[in-house]
């Protein structure tokens, strides 16, 4: 090529050719990858990642290369001095014509599929495979978690994004940190709750759910095994008051009351996790104010101690609505309630939660263990069990290890205890963070923690005998040994959920 060739394009430059080549390079393979991407029934977040961000990144970057060539070479025969100062456009000139046409039309189709690829883009990154699979190792509780939840059906982000620009790109934003955390191995291990950033639950839960919706009372039926040789089981059957208006309950307001209408509920709490909670604030309907206090705590409704001050909302009962790991007690009552595990193996509720609440190294590490000590244990002390009951041990210690990987990631150290789970007050504080009876106002009016404001149990007892009454029972606790002591210590102080 000539430089001094006037009549020579710009474009006729190796840097301008290289960009042109590797172009078309990087457009075939996209080409190829979509329809792959397409045509594939089980979606790779890999492959996602390469057609949607990676190769485009770089097809752009050739693309650039093709006009910053031309500008190269201009700058460079202009100095020689053979260049006006800008280009002559004359659209009468038929190499001109054609140029202008060119351009226009590499433009549009370029713009057509950007368009295309921006879509496919977004809808990539938004997908519950790019949010849950890419960074596989730290994503995998929440991602077995919520697999098992009421929102496995819920994408990830319709409760961590939620709709609109705004949203999306802060998410983005922080996302790009978190790759980064990810390649640096930067990252918590257990990632830190509650997240800070998480967008208001009027903005997410409240678009499939809203406090207005909730009244009457939902059934739960537990059945639990206490963790003697014949697993002697129990069972309790209770309504739960869901709802706002209660009063056929004769009681004023039901659970989702601290939200209905204009009711509102400020705290402060004084640590991390939000788990203790000093100093509440009621705002009623009226507006007026109630201040409530823990009596242990020596503050006055004046000043408020230190800390973060939060409006109530409904992540701060429902913290786990997708991501539950289960307590060794919990899960394994339920397991033995569906036949996973069979309660007529002496000692297994006993059994089943010592072995779960182990320390191991990894699932493989675990579900080796847990297989030996449950095999040692029945060898040892029931060497009969083995011949007669095989099969049904067998199907034991598979539940018991399908428990351990679905609830225990030792690799992010999460397990029940890494998150506790706010609704309820049985194996956390949960509802007795501020209802435990020590929080009143000045004038001595203590938020309560009477059992029957919140549910009402209508059948307890072992099966076969249980007594019933619709208008609810006083509570009795499983184990006689127990007796009135629940009356006098909160629930969660002796059932840490590592207790059979
Ligand atoms: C129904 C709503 C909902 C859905 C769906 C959901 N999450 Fe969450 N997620 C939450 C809430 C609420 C928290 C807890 C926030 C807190 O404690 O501050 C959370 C917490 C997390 C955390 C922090 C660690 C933890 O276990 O609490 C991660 C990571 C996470 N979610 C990832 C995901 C991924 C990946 C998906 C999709 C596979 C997903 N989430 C789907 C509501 C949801
Ligand atoms: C995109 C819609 C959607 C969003 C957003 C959503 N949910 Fe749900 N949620 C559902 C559906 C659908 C169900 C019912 C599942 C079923 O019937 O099993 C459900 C069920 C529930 C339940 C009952 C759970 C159970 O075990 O039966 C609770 C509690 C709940 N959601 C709370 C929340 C909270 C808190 C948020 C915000 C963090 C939220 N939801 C966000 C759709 C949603
Ligand atoms: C004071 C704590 C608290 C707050 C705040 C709260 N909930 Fe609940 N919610 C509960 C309890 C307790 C239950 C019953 C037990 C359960 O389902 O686990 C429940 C049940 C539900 C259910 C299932 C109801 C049914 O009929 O099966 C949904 C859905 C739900 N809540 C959504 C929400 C949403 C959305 C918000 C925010 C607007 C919210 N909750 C705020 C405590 C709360
Ligand atoms: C941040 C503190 C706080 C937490 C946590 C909390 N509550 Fe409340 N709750 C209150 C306050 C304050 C009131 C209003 C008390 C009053 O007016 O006497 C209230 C009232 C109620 C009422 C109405 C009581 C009545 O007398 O009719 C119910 C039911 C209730 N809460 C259930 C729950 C449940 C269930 C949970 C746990 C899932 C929970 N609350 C968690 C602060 C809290
Ligand atoms: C502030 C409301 C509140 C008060 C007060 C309260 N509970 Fe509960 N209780 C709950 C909620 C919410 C749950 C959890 C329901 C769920 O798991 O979805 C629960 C669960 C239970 C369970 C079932 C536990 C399980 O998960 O297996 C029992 C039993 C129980 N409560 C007994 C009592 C007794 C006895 C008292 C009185 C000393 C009491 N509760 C006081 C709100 C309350
Ligand atoms: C003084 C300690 C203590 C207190 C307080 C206590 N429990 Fe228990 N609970 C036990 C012991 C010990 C057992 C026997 C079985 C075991 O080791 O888990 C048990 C067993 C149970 C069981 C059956 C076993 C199982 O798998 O869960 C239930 C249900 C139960 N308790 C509910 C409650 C409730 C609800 C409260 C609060 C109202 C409460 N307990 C308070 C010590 C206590």
């Amino acid at each position: 090529m000539d430089p001094k060739d006037k009549s020579s394009s710009y474009f006729r430059n190796w840097i301008s050719i290289a960009g042109k080549v590797l172009s078309l390079i990087f457009f075939v393979i996209i080409a190829c990858l979509f329809l792959l991407d397409f045509f594939f029934q089980k979606k790779n977040p890999y492959l996602g990642i390469l057609a949607y961000l990676v190769v485009p990144g770089f097809l752009i970057l050739s693309l650039l290369l093709i006009p910053a060539g031309a500008l190269i070479e201009r700058w460079q025969r202009r100095k020689r001095g053979y260049v006006p100062r800008f280009p002559i456009i004359d659209f009468n000139n038929p190499l001109h014509q054609k140029w202008a046409y060119t351009t226009w039309a590499v433009v549009t189709v370029f713009l057509l599929f950007s368009a295309i690829g921006a879509y496919q883009a977004f809808n990539f990154t938004e997908s519950n495979t790019f949010c849950g699979r890419i960074c596989h190792q730290v994503m995998e509780p929440e991602y077995t978690a919520y697999h098992q939840s009421a929102h496995a059906r819920v994408n990830c982000t319709q409760c961590h994004v939620g709709s609109g620009a705004e949203w999306y790109v802060r998410s983005k934003i922080t996302g790009a940190y978190q790759v980064y955390s990810v390649l640096a191995k930067a990252y918590p291990r257990p990632i830190e709750t509650p997240i800070r950033s998480l967008r208001p639950a009027q903005e997410t839960c409240e678009q499939c759910h809203w406090p207005q919706k909730f009244f009457g009372s939902v059934e739960q039926n537990h059945e639990y095994f206490l963790p003697d040789e014949s697993n002697t089981a129990w069972k309790t059957r209770m309504l739960v008051f869901v709802g706002g208006g209660m009063s056929s309950q004769g009681i004023k307001e039901g659970i989702h009351s601290h939200m209905i209408g204009d009711n509102k509920v400020y705290y402060v709490t004084t640590d991390k996790k939000r788990q203790e909670i000093p100093w509440v604030k009621k705002v009623g309907a009226d507006g007026k104010e109630e201040i409530f206090v823990d009596t242990d705590s020596g503050l006055t409704s004046e000043n408020p101690p230190k800390g973060e001050m939060r409006k109530m909302d409904c992540m701060d009962c429902h913290n786990r609505p997708s991501h539950v790991y289960r307590a060794p007690s919990a899960a394994v009552n339920e397991a033995m309630t569906r036949g996973g595990i069979d309660p007529s193996l002496p000692f297994i509720k006993r059994q089943a939660v010592k072995v779960l609440v182990g320390k191991y190294e990894s699932h493989e590490d675990g579900a080796k263990k847990i297989r030996e000590a449950l095999e040692r244990f029945y060898k040892q002390k029931y060497p009969q069990i083995l011949v007669s009951k095989e099969s049904k041990l067998e199907k034991a210690i598979q539940t018991v290890i399908d428990i351990y990987k679905a609830n225990f990631f030792p690799a992010m150290n999460v397990s029940w205890k890494a998150y506790p789970n706010n609704i309820g007050h049985v194996i956390s504080p949960g509802c007795f963070r501020c209802h435990d009876g020590r929080h009143q106002t000045q004038e001595g009016k203590t938020i309560s923690n009477a059992c029957k404001i919140c549910h009402a149990i209508i059948a307890q007892g072992p099966p076969g005998s249980m007594e019933s009454n619709v208008e609810g029972l006083d509570f009795k606790h499983p184990d006689p040994d127990v007796g009135e002591a629940w009356k006098e210590m909160n629930c969660y102080e002796c059932h840490t959920g590592d207790i059979a």
